[in-house]
């Protein structure tokens, strides 16, 4: 039985204060030994050291939204899976669909990010997922495919790396894949998954669902035998609606 996990990626949002609130509200009602599910909180990088102080302790654990693939250098605006590391982060989200759409980030640095993160002693939220025109064209197996394959080349450690499927036309759209449309993505994911790493991987491997998931359809989308947990954008901002998405995943 994996046991599922809920990831709230807070984006470009809250002040650090506003994020110490925000994280201070979400411990506050999940209630201390919290175990139902996997949870973390993706806060920007100037917050991670106040949320990671404020999660000290708690069962909820630290994840960052990128990390470059150098130690260090000269690479302005960037920061580096050492540092991620070192300021108590367990997880690091890589090829969100925003740094591939708005950054550049392609397979390929997606793959140096992964490796470097796992070298670190990090664990990886790789996402994945299709635009709407290549969903409409018929691609999107061809396009997830190829996001899978060459993010993980040469990358043996399966156990460290929880996929996140996000369909890119359900990000903060409020359009949400159908529970059956995700699934059948998740379906093959993990089929895939299992071609690559073999068998107990593809029974272990988590994944995610991510796009518009709201506390009115987490619980559909969880009761769907592949998916894992939700990486969680608008509504991880309101420590309600996380909970609630959160809850949905414990039972
Ligand atoms: P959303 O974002 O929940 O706002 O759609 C999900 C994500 O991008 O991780």
């Amino acid at each position: 039985m994996r046991k599922k996990i809920v990831v709230g990626n807070w984006k470009m949002n809250n002040t650090v204060a506003e994020s110490v609130t925000l994280a201070t509200d979400v411990i506050g009602a999940l209630g201390e030994g919290f175990s139902g599910c996997d949870v973390g909180l993706a806060p920007t990088y100037l917050a991670l050291d106040a949320v990671g102080q404020l999660l000290e302790g708690s069962e909820v654990q630290l994840v960052a939204q990128n990390c470059h693939y150098e130690n260090d250098g000269a690479f302005t605006g960037e920061v580096s899976a050492r540092m991620i590391n070192a300021i108590g982060c367990s997880y690091v989200i890589i090829g969100h669909s925003e740094r591939r759409q708005y950054f550049g980030e392609t397979n390929a640095t997606v793959n140096l990010r992964i490796k470097k993160a796992l070298s670190e002693g990090l664990k990886v939220i790789l996402c994945v997922g299709e635009t709407l025109a290549e969903r409409e064209s018929g691609v999107t197996e061809t396009v997830i495919s190829s996001q899978i394959r060459e993010g993980l080349t040469g990358i043996s450690h399966i156990g460290a790396i929880v996929i996140a499927y996000e369909p890119v036309w359900a990000i903060g759209t409020g359009k949400t894949a159908s529970s059956s449309q995700a699934e059948e993505v998740h379906l093959f994911i993990r089929t895939l998954i299992g071609e690559l790493y073999g068998e107990p991987a593809f029974r272990l491997v988590r994944i995610q669902y991510g796009g518009s998931v709201k506390p009115s359809n987490a619980a559909e989308l969880f009761a769907m035998p592949n998916i894992d947990g939700g990486l969680i954008g608008g509504a991880s901002l309101n420590a309600d609606d996380f909970v609630a998405i959160v809850q949905a995943a414990s039972v």
